[in-house]
């Protein structure tokens, strides 16, 4: 099995380029299935979330048609083929939670979905009851058989109506995009009430408008859909990843490094970049952004980073997927710092692992209490999902010796070649076989 071997304490220098987001793309792919004409995604980032829900669709009849190019062009074009298939077997959906945003489409275009319900993850308790509320407020019948979750549209199709999508931790993003996706295919008007402001939700939203849909509102918590009888084509750029981009930035900062990240969606991530700059890093602009709210940025650090305090909310708060990132680099902060996690609170798995590592973390419930360290250690540490892995990856470009990162798989559900790509820009890390490690650095 692969894993990365870090050589810790080089700074970062030069130039990175962001790649189109995941979370985006996911949901924009399963929209594929509302209409019988092509649509064609660029900047698809090239990952195994990516490659497992083009399985997911070709096996309900949405196939990849210009399968002859390269993945890493970014270009997919998907055409329903064969719309008889509604059913999302486990063997898939139990690969990749984000699965479950086919159900409001299959619904909606051909009546029923049976997909299986998605199982544990390792960042916390993921029910998926909001979704199923919001589909069953248009109408839709819900059963459960062996694991699986049976929706149906009733004699008459789907309704629009208004609908309260708010849960213990406030909105939920692929909720939205299910109940946004059935909602433009239903009779009448519907509303949404606290949905989802994630950029990824407003990049659906204006891709299902270009294909014909009635959609206002999306960004705000109050979205309307006015259904329609069909959808046409669309030719869609995804949005570049603001994680992806705040990852970059949070290893500029760590290695005091001076990195130009280009294909920012600076706009979309003021509240990381607000915690960014009360940590002392530095971030400019080095030109304005293009019409798809892209920037360039140059980030720098300098040797202190000050002791911040933040909590995980919904969009357009401080988001969980950058948490583990921000983590290592306050573990180095000249002072402590306070994370709360509001979205995950079980989402601390990558605590024990800096440990590992020389950091001093205290953690209490869904909240934890850093205080720096001089420095960390490199050591051998176990990835245990996507966000905490790119922590792990972080901490290992600032320890001092060695860091081997176990079960990298984690890392590229949702990161293109980081290794490549960082070690362009100065990097000492490369992936190799665990066979290949010295006992030493695996124990
Ligand atoms: C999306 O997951 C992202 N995944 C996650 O990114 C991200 O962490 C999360 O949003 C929050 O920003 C994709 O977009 C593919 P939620 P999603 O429904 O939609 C609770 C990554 O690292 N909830 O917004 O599944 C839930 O348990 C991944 O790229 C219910 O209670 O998250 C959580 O506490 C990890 N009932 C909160 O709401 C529901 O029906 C927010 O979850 C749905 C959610």
């Amino acid at each position: 099995m692969d894993v990365f071997v870090v050589e810790g304490g080089r700074r970062l220098e030069g130039r990175i380029r962001v790649g189109g987001s995941k979370n985006a793309a996911l949901p924009l792919m399963a929209a594929a299935l509302l209409t019988d004409h092509k649509v064609t995604l660029r900047d698809i980032p090239n990952l195994a979330d990516i490659q497992n829900m083009k399985r997911l669709l070709a096996e309900l009849g949405c196939h990849r048609i210009n399968e002859s190019a390269p993945d890493s062009d970014g270009v997919h074009v998907f055409q329903n083929t064969d719309q008889t298939e509604c059913h999302a077997r486990y063997e898939i959906v139990r690969t990749m939670r984000a699965s479950i945003c086919v159900l409001g489409p299959i619904l909606a275009k051909r009546g029923m979905c049976r997909i299986a319900m998605p199982g544990g993850c390792s960042i916390g308790d993921r029910p998926v009851d909001l979704h199923l509320r919001g589909l069953t407020a248009l109408g839709a019948q819900i059963t459960y058989e062996a694991g699986d979750i049976i929706a149906r549209v009733p004699p008459g199709g789907l309704r629009g109506t208004t609908i309260f999508l708010g849960g213990r931790f406030g909105s939920t993003v692929l909720g939205t995009a299910n109940v946004m996706s059935a909602a433009v295919l239903a009779k009448g008007t519907t509303v949404i009430e606290s949905a989802a402001c994630e950029p990824e939700i407003v990049d659906l939203a204006n891709m299902l408008v270009k294909m014909g849909a009635k959609i206002t509102g999306q960004g705000s918590p109050r979205i309307t859909i006015e259904g329609v009888k069909e959808l046409g084509s669309v030719d869609h750029r995804v949005i570049a990843d603001r994680i992806e981009a705040g990852t970059f930035i949070a290893a500029a900062a760590i290695t005091n490094g001076d990195l130009t990240i280009e294909n920012c969606p600076i706009d979309a991530m003021l509240s990381a970049t607000d915690r960014f700059e009360a940590a002392g890093v530095d971030i400019r602009r080095v030109n304005g952004e293009d019409e798809l709210m892209r920037a360039t940025i140059r980030v720098t650090a300098g040797r202190v980073i000050k002791p911040v305090e933040f909590t995980t909310q919904p969009h357009p708060g401080f988001p969980t997927d950058l948490q583990a990132q921000f983590m290592a680099l306050l573990c180095l902060a000249d002072g402590n710092s306070v994370i709360t996690e509001r979205i995950f609170p079980e989402r601390f798995l990558h605590v024990a692992e800096l440990s590992r590592m020389g950091a001093n973390l205290f953690r209490q419930g869904s909240t934890v209490i850093i205080s720096g360290v001089r420095r960390l250690v490199g050591a051998p540490v176990m990835a245990s999902d996507l966000r905490a892995s790119a922590c792990l990856v972080l901490a290992g470009l600032a320890a001092e010796g060695t860091t081997v990162i176990h079960r990298i798989y984690h890392l590229d559900r949702g990161y293109d070649r980081l290794e490549t790509r960082l070690a362009a820009v100065g990097a000492r890390i490369s992936r190799v076989d665990d066979k290949t490690v010295p006992a030493a650095a695996t124990e």
